[in-house]
């Protein structure tokens, strides 16, 4: 198995490129089940997720073609509607099939996603919403069975938590339903304004986009598109962590500052240099009259629904408050069970103490920081090793690193460019 071995404590400066957002590629690749024809999508990552839901859609039937950055995915011919577990298991966002398949064919078969590491991440807000519209679903052998008798029919949906793939799930549904839908408590995510704008580009009639109350008036007919992918706000902020960590001064091109509007207050609170302008951050670390990097200050984060702090960016902004001056509490109030990295985090020296949905993180000296072997358990855990990496003194083998390259576009490479002693290689 492949490994990331980095030495640490170089400082980082340069440019790096952001690529599209993995959680934006996710729904608008599904979204192209919804009408038959050839789709245009520009600025899709090259990742481990993307190349799922590729996988997948060709399983239903679709063909698709790379060039560069722009996919072109032709679901004229569908010859199925079934999303199997060893396609699903390995990655949840399958379930993402599930609206537009219904909205198109009337029916959809897609293996329950099952639990990860982070949580037990159910799916019932998406189910509910679908009987709300009028199809019928029946969980049988690891399965959800979902089937509409007739034509879907608009109705009001309310979501007791904003869920992201949840308001994607329903709104693909809707769209050529009769009458009107309402979803209420709808994810304000830019994910979901991306993807609102590909099916209004579709033809689809969609009011409130970035609000928590979604208009949709049911159209007959949906045309092939050509789309963007918004740049990924979270590889984003994880780079300006990880000047935090490594020291240096960055240029992160080709993203949305508007996009990261906690994570940049929450930056300045630790002392950090950041100017958002145009598609570009700059970002870098206060240093003392002799160069020297100055401690960043502890700050505490609670994760919420957009725009609050996103959940993430948990992980890696652990792995900043390791080494800043004082205690941060870091409260994770989205999932249940997004601490994975903490164990991990120790092995390189941090003092973290979980408590309940909180950790308390005592930041330690810079020296008390060392390279360890330590496991990658999720894709933003693999991330936060990365920048805790960066920081330590010595050598770092991080491991499990399909989890990594499951989110991040050329993470090595990035990193490499700008200084970083980082390497891929066999484990
Ligand atoms: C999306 O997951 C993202 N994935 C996640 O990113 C992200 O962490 C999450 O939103 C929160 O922002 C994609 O967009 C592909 P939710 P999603 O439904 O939609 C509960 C990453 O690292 N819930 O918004 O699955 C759920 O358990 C990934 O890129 C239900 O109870 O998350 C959680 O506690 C990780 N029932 C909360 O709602 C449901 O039917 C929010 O989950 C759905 C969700």
């Amino acid at each position: 198995m492949d490994i990331i071995r980095i030495k640490g404590t170089r400082p980082l400066r340069g440019t790096v490129a952001i690529s599209g957002a993995k959680n934006a590629a996710l729904p608008l690749l599904a979204a192209t089940l919804l009408t038959p024809g050839t789709h245009t999508l520009h600025n899709v990552p090259d990742l481990r997720d993307t190349g799922t839901m590729l996988l997948l859609l060709e399983k239903l039937g679709a063909s698709w073609e790379r060039s560069g950055t722009s996919v072109q995915v032709d679901t004229t011919g569908l010859s199925g509607s079934e999303a199997p577990y060893d396609l699903v298991k390995t990655m949840r966002a399958s379930v993402l099939v599930l609206g537009p398949l219904i909205a198109r064919t009337g029916h959809a078969r897609v293996s329950l996603p099952g639990g990860c590491a982070i949580g037990a991440r159910p799916i019932n807000f998406h189910l509910r919403g679908f009987e709300q519209l009028g199809v019928e679903t029946i969980l049988e052998g690891g399965y959800v069975e979902a089937r509409a008798n007739g034509p879907l029919e608009g109705s009001t949906v309310y979501f007791d938590l904003p869920s992201v793939t949840g308001t994607e799930n329903v709104l693909m549904a809707s769209i050529m339903a009769q009458g009107k839908t309402i979803i209420k408590n709808a994810a304000r995510e830019p994910e979901v304004g991306n993807l609102i704008d590909m099916l209004t580009g579709m033809g689809a009639e969609i009011d409130g986009r970035d609000t928590d109350l979604l208009t949709v008036t049911g159209v007959d007919f949906l045309q092939p598109v050509e789309a963007t992918i918004i740049p990924d706000r979270i590889e984003a902020g994880t780079y300006l962590m990880a000047v935090g960590a490594a020291g240096g001064e960055l240029t992160v091109t080709g993203c949305n500052p508007s996009h990261l509007p906690s994570l940049v207050e929450k930056l300045h609170g630790v002392g950090m240099y950041i100017e958002g302008r145009g598609d570009s951050f700059t970002v870098s670390c206060p240093v003392d009259s002799s160069g020297h990097r100055c401690s960043l200050r502890a700050v505490d984060i609670t994760t919420m629904p957009y725009p609050g702090f996103p959940t993430d960016l948990q992980a890696q902004f652990m792995a900043l408050m390791m080494q800043a001056q004082g205690v941060s509490i870091i409260h994770e109030t989205i999932f249940e069970n997004r601490f994975m990295h903490v164990a991990e985090l120790q092995r390189l020296g941090a003092d973290i103490t979980i408590e309940g949905g909180s950790a308390i993180v005592r930041g330690v000296s810079r020296d008390k920081i060392c390279g360890a072997p330590v496991m990658a358990t999720d894709l933003r855990a693999s991330a936060s090793l990365v920048i805790a990496a960066l920081a330590a003194s010595g050598t770092t083998d991080i491991s499990r690193i399909y989890h990594l390259e499951r989110g991040y576009e050329n993470m090595v490479k990035k990193l490499k460019d700008v200084g970083a002693d980082i390497e891929k290689m066999a484990g």
